[in-house]
C-alpha cells in the first residue's frame, strides 16, 4: 500500500487559520499588532522570492510586515546598525535578516546582534543554546514545522527511532535536539547521519522517523527505509527546468521509490516548505505576545 501523504500545504493552511484568530483577538482585546522586518541585502532572485513570500504570508494572517532591500555592496557596519535601530523599535517584535549575506558581511556577527526576544528565526546562539537546554525560546522555524506536522499527524514519537540525515545548524541539530529531549512531541532515540557516516543505510533502515536535510538531491531510496517508516523530506533542490524556465525541484529522498514503501510522507514541494514560512509568522506573533507581557 503506497505511503499516507503528510501534506505541508493543508496543516499549513490550518495553522495560518489559527493564527488569522489569534492576530484579530490581539488587536481586538490588546491592541497589538505583531510587526515583522525582513531585511534583505541583495538581488539573489531565489532570495528575493523567499523574502516575499515571507511578507506576503504576513501580511495574509494581518501582521504589520516591513520589507526592507540593501545593495549588495552594503557594509557590515551599516547592517548592524540598520538591526540595532529596529531592536528599540516597539513596533517591531521580529527581525529577520535574510542568509545568506554578501562576503563582506559576517552572518554570525550580524545573527548575534539581533535581539534574542526578536530573534524569529531561532538562530540567536541565545536562543540555540536554550533550545538545547529545553528552556522556552524562539525554535527556528523548519524543526518547529517537522514536529508541528508530526504532532498534527500523530505520529508517536515517544520511544521511536528517529534518524536524521544532515548536520546543519538550521535543521539538523536543531531537530535531533528537539526530538530526544523530555517533552511531548520527543523522548525519542535519535541517531545523526552526516557525509562521513560509513554506512547510510544500515542507520535510516532502524528509522521508525526518518529526517532528511542533506541537500542531495533523491540520496534516499526504497533500500535506505524500513517497511511502514513516517518519512520526512527537508530537501529543496533544483534538478532542472521546464520549458517555461520554471524550476523543476526534487528533495533529498527519491519520493516515487520511497512512497512505495514508506508508512507516511512529505512531497517536495508541498510538504516542509510551508511550514517554514507559517512557523515564521507563529513566532513573530509569539514574540509581540512575550513583549506584551502576553505570555
Ligand atoms: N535563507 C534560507 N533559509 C532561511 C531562513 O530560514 N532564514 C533566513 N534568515 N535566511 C534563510
Amino acid at each position: 500500500m503506497p505511503a499516507t501523504l503528510i501534506s505541508g500545504v493543508h496543516i499549513a493552511a490550518t495553522i495560518r487559520d489559527e493564527l488569522r484568530v489569534e492576530v484579530s483577538r490581539l488587536k481586538n482585546e490588546h491592541n497589538l499588532s505583531p510587526g515583522l522586518v525582513t531585511i534583505l541585502v541583495g538581488d539573489d532572485p531565489a532570495s528575493q522570492s523567499y523574502v516575499r513570500a515571507k511578507n506576503t504570508t504576513a501580511r495574509d494572517l494581518g501582521l504589520h510586515s516591513q520589507q526592507i532591500t540593501l545593495s549588495a555592496d552594503t557594509s557590515e557596519t551599516e547592517l548592524l546598525q540598520l538591526v540595532h535601530t529596529y531592536n528599540l523599535d516597539p513596533l517591531t517584535h521580529g527581525i529577520l535578516v535574510q542568509l545568506p549575506l554578501p562576503s563582506q558581511i559576517n552572518e554570525a556577527n550580524i545573527l548575534s546582534a539581533i535581539s534574542p526576544e526578536k530573534d524569529v528565526d531561532g538562530f540567536h546562539p541565545v536562543n540555540v543554546g536554550r533550545l538545547m537546554l529545553g528552556e522556552p525560546c524562539l525554535l527556528p522555524c523548519t524543526p518547529q514545522g517537522i514536529l508541528e506536522l508530526l504532532q498534527r499527524t500523530h505520529v508517536e514519537t515517544s520511544g521511536a527511532e528517529v534518524v536524521v540525515v544532515g548536520r546543519s545548524n538550521i535543521v539538523g541539530k536543531p531537530i535531533a535536539n528537539l526530538m530526544f529531549q523530555k517533552r511531548v512531541g520527543g523522548n525519542a532515540t535519535v541517531t545523526v547521519c552526516h557525509t562521513r557516516t560509513r554506512d547510510m543505510a544500515f542507520h535510516t533502515k532502524r528509522a521508525d522517523i526518518l529526517i532528511v536535510a542533506a541537500g542531495v538531491a533523491k540520496m534516499i531510496t526504497a533500500d535506505h527505509i524500513k517497511e511502514g517508516a513516517v518519512v520526512i523530506d527537508v530537501g529543496v533542490n533544483r534538478i532542472g527546468q521546464t520549458a517555461s524556465g520554471k524550476a523543476v525541484l526534487a528533495g533529498d529522498v527519491d519520493f516515487d521509490d520511497v512512497v512505495k514503501k514508506a508508512g507516511a510522507i512529505t512531497p517536495v514541494p508541498g510538504g516542509v516548505g510551508p511550514m517554514t514560512i507559517t512557523m515564521l509568522m507563529k513566532n513573530t506573533v509569539q514574540a509581540a505576545k512575550q513583549a506584551a507581557g502576553l505570555l
